[in-house]
Order: C-alpha cells, then sequence, then structure tokens
C-alpha cells in the first residue's frame, strides 16, 4: 500500500473553545520533491496557543485568519528522507513552520533552523526549551523586560513552556522569579522542579493576598502571558519604572463578543510603567543567540522542562483543545510517528 500524507485542515472558526469538528483530517497522495526541494517525515508537532488566533476571532496577528481548507499552521520536528537541494541531506533533523502533517515537501524557505545534533539535548527540545518558546522567553525577558539582577520578574501561565522558561531564565539572570499557574499541582512543579522562588495559584479565590505575602517589595518585571484581569490585579503591584513584556493574552483566546479592557492605564504614567508587546519573529537577530544560551543552559541542568505529548495526529485537535484549557504541563506536543 502506497503511503499517504495526513493532515489536519482548518475547517471553520470556533465559538469560543474549539471543538473537534472545526478540525478536519484527512489524507493527500505523498508529495515529491522537484529540483532545490526535498521531502520530510515529520516526528512532533508543537501546539501553541497563538493558533487559535489564526482559527478567528478578528486578530491581526499574522495578516489574520486561516482560510477554511487550509492545512493548521505550526511547528513541527522532522527528518529528511529524500532530498534534491544541495544544503539537505536524507537523515537531516530540521525544525520548521510547515503544519499540521506528517510529509511535507520544502524548499527550505519555511524551516526554522537544522538541528546540530548535542548528547546534552534532546531533539524535542527544540521545539521548546530550546526552541521558539525558549527563544520568545529569552528574548522578552532580556531584550523587551530588561530584566536585571537583583530584581523581581513575575511571569503568569508558570507551568507552561514559555512561562516556566521566563522564570528559570531570570534565576540564572540573579533575579527573584515568582509564578503564576492554574492549581497546587502546577504551583508545586514550578517551585520544586523550575525553582522559583514562589508561585500563587490563580484559580484559588485570593490570588492578590496570595501575590502580596510574596511581592511584597514590588514587582520590576511583569511577563505577562495572560492579560485582562490579572494584569489589572498586577499593575496596582509594579514597581516604580517597571517593565511588562506583553507575549500573549491567553485569557482572551477563546472569548466571545467584547474583549476584556485593562482599566488601570493610569498607573502606566503614575509609576512610569512600560506596557511592550512583541512578537518572537521579530527579533529574528537573535535567534542564534537565544538558541546557543538556551541549549547551554538545557545542557547543564539550569533550564528544565516538562512535555506533555498526544499520540498520532488524529488527536492533535483534542490535545490543542486541552492545551488551551490548561491540560498541559509545559510543552504540548503531538508525536506523529
Ligand atoms: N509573543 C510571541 O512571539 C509568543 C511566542 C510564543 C508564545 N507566546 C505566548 O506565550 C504564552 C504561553 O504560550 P505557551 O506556548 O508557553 O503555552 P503554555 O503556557 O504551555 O500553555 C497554555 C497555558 O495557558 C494557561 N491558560 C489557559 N487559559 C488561561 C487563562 N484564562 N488564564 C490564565 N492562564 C491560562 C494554562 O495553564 P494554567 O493551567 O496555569 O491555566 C495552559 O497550560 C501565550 O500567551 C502565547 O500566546 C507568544
Amino acid at each position: 500500500m502506497t503511503e499517504m500524507n495526513r493532515q489536519v485542515l482548518f475547517r471553520r472558526e470556533p465559538r469560543g473553545l474549539p471543538v473537534v469538528d472545526d478540525f478536519e483530517i484527512v489524507e493527500t497522495p505523498m508529495p515529491e520533491p522537484g529540483e532545490g526541494q526535498f521531502l520530510i517525515a515529520n516526528q512532533y508537532l508543537s501546539l501553541d496557543p497563538y493558533m487559535r488566533m489564526l482559527m478567528g476571532g478578528g486578530w491581526m496577528f499574522r495578516g489574520g485568519a486561516m482560510t477554511p481548507g487550509q492545512v493548521m499552521v505550526g511547528r513541527t520536528l522532522g527528518t529528511v528522507i529524500e532530498s534534491r537541494h544541495p544544503d539537505y541531506k536524507p537523515g537531516d533533523t530540521v525544525v520548521g513552520r510547515v503544519g499540521w502533517q506528517t510529509h511535507v515537501v520544502s524548499d527550505g524557505s519555511d524551516l526554522d533552523f537544522k538541528i546540530t545534533p548535542r548528547d546534552d539535548v534532546t531533539a524535542t527540545a527544540y521545539l521548546g526549551a530550546c526552541g521558539s518558546n525558549g527563544a520568545t522567553a529569552w528574548v522578552g525577558l532580556k531584550l523587551v523586560g530588561g530584566a536585571k539582577a537583583g530584581e523581581t520578574v513575575l511571569v503568569s501561565a508558570a507551568a507552561g513552556s514559555v512561562g516556566s522558561a521566563v522564570g528559570q531564565i531570570a534565576k540564572t539572570m540573579d533575579c527573584r522569579a515568582i509564578g503564576i499557574a492554574g492549581g497546587p499541582e502546577k504551583c508545586r512543579i514550578v517551585t520544586e522542579e523550575f525553582g522559583f522562588d514562589a508561585c500563587c495559584d490563580y484559580k484559588r479565590d485570593d490570588l492578590k493576598a496570595q501575590l502580596a505575602a510574596v511581592a511584597g517589595d514590588g514587582i520590576d518585571v511583569y511577563f505577562d502571558n495572560v492579560g485582562a484581569e490579572m494584569l489589572d490585579m498586577v499593575m496596582p503591584m509594579l514597581n516604580r519604572r517597571a517593565r511588562v513584556p506583553v507575549c500573549g493574552v491567553l485569557s482572551q483566546y477563546n472569548a466571545e463578543g467584547e474583549r476584556y479592557g485593562v482599566k488601570n492605564t493610569r498607573l502606566l504614567f503614575d509609576k512610569s510603567l512600560r506596557l511592550e508587546g512583541f512578537l518572537l519573529a521579530d527579533f529574528q537577530d537573535s535567534w542564534d543567540q537565544a538558541r546557543a544560551d538556551l541549549e547551554n543552559l538545557v545542557g547543564e541542568d539550569r533550564l528544565r522542562y516538562r512535555e506533555t505529548i498526544a499520540e498520532g495526529l488524529d488527536n492533535a485537535p483534542e490535545a490543542f483543545i486541552g492545551m488551551l484549557q490548561g491540560r498541559n504541563i509545559g510543552k504540548q506536543l503531538v508525536q506523529l510517528a
């Protein structure tokens, strides 16, 4: 039997939290590489919250929503299995923006990088701590947030892929790291495994008191992954001239109707605060430096990560929905082969 390519397509805009019927799984003929191209067999798919914004909701991010019938946008870790390209040979491991599918033909323009294998870094780390998630943490904390030794860094979604890296990188910079995460088990992992100084559980109804207890001296950098009410709650606790790298707005991706508007804007002036949204894509010049630093930190066991791995492309939609609900700890991946 001829092997087919399996793909997950974007079917329709979800209403609120996506459901599996918003996706469609199809089989297509195996693509064949032309001159200057190569065929990749994908092993792992990375699931990321930004994909929800590409499913509709009026976001301007990356030029707006996908078109129904389009292969779901996403990064994969794969192996070159056939090549007619001088720079890629069978056996090369690559990370690329090639979508939710088992196989793809590439000319290299949609790849992030080719992996140079290291004994001390596992390949899947290149979709998380040593890939775009780690680089987002690195760029957001160092370049946008301007964190300095001795400062207090707070990060939301702290048990997730980006958030867990933010706190650990902050510790390597001699900062104090405080996390916010959902539930006691995630908070335990954030402090015991990831080495944060403290973690507050936002699923309890006393988040403000928890934050006041551990960040009484104020916060210098709030790495914001969540936005909305949580940002409003944190703003009065920020020190004068604090920085808020706005990395994402997790609380709003599935929101329907009018989205939450931040209210505490008078504090921007009153405390000379700086809120700055950023996209990793705008910092391409720093990707190599970030990856080299992150690889060394992982190799030295100073940057730890967790992975939640779903099995098989057919389970990708369910895993994606679960990740948006917080069922993942650390990087959400799908193993394809
Ligand atoms: N700016 C960029 O270039 C860039 C690049 C990559 C990622 N990001 C952003 O970085 C953030 C984290 O992404 P990630 O890939 O590392 O995902 P992640 O944190 O591994 O997974 C998502 C997590 O979000 C939390 N969450 C979901 N709904 C929430 C809500 N309403 N309030 C608070 N927390 C909620 C859940 O954890 P709990 O169980 O703790 O709720 C869930 O595990 C996202 O905002 C993403 O869009 C930005």
